[in-house]
């Protein structure tokens, strides 16, 4: 079934828990996604990015996310992530999706905020859809981009910034650097949760977290203490779909992509599943699961 982002959003305020955000730009990765959100239970954003346009397209990947989420018993977002201009999330919105990010993060700040209050009032007359912004910038790309991967502090969102642009867009929730890159990370990551809680504070909106995959446990779990409420996750799962097919390409015994195709979707399933677990009891003290 399909929830609103606000709806995901307070489900994981209540329980004081982080909700899984996963981008499925590969049809392995969106049945793993769902597979995952059946078996828990747990509302799961399933994303997908304009940047990941270059490996297929939203309107021949989304309408599967979409149907595959109305279907299910199973509680998801669809939202279209890192959407760069409003054509294109119309272009989500019009296929199903309900819920998006416009990224205005490399445009300078008033710039920023006159895009993203414009995504916000063409989302609300297309129903009840969920807006995330972005304010800071966060180096790399969820598109394998390998000359990233280290953290710039001097690009880290600032708080009075951030209150006054959740004020003049009314997104819902707000994507802030804090010490997450998208990609590899190069260096182990210093996230700077004093300011995730300053940003939750100074804002009122949940935190969005991007560069989730490769994380700890630890720094998931403290993330979420501080503020954080919706942690991208994309990498990391891809990086576990490609490491499970090399054995397979290796082996004479193995010829068709059809296997390799499943071995990359238990792979994925693996990661999101125990990513989900790992949110999901950061507010209840059920203990680590590893
Ligand atoms: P990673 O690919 O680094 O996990 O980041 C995903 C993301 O932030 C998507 O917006």
């Amino acid at each position: 079934m399909l929830i609103t982002l606000p709806q995901a959003l307070e489900h994981a305020e209540r329980r004081n828990i982080g909700l899984a955000a996963v981008n499925t730009p590969f049809f392995e990765s969106l049945l793993a996604a769902i597979d995952v959100g059946e078996r828990t239970g747990t509302p799961i954003i399933l994303q997908f990015a304009q940047v990941h346009e270059s490996i297929v397209g939203i309107e021949e990947i989304g309408p599967a996310m979409v149907e595959m989420a109305r279907r299910s018993s199973a509680p998801f977002v669809v939202h279209v992530d890192h959407g760069e201009d409003i054509d294109y999330i119309r272009t989500g919105l019009d296929i199903g999706f309900n819920s998006c990010m416009i990224d205005g993060s490399l445009h300078p700040y008033e710039e920023n905020v006159r895009l993203t209050a414009e995504v916000v009032d063409m989302a609300r007359s297309h129903g009840e859809i969920g807006v995330e912004g972005e304010l800071g910038v966060m180096t790399g790309n969820e598109n394998g981009d390998p000359s990233q991967g280290v953290a710039d502090a001097t690009l880290y969102t600032d708080p009075d910034q951030a209150r006054d642009f959740v004020e003049r867009t009314g997104v819902d929730c707000l994507a802030s650097s804090f010490g997450t890159v998208h990609g590899l990370y190069r260096q182990k990551p210093h996230i700077d949760y004093e300011l995730i809680a300053r940003l939750r504070a100074a804002t009122g909106v949940p935190i969005v977290m991007h560069g989730g995959s490769g994380l700890s446990d630890d720094e998931y779990r403290q993330s979420i203490t501080h503020g954080v409420r919706k942690i991208n996750y994309y990498t990391y799962a891809a990086r576990a779909a490609y490491d499970a097919i090399v054995p397979l390409v290796e082996d004479e015994n193995v010829f068709l992509f059809s296997n390799l195709a499943a071995a990359a979707r238990r792979a994925v399933d693996g990661k999101v599943s125990r990513f989900v677990d790992v949110l999901s009891l950061t507010g209840n003290g059920h203990g680590d699961p590893s």
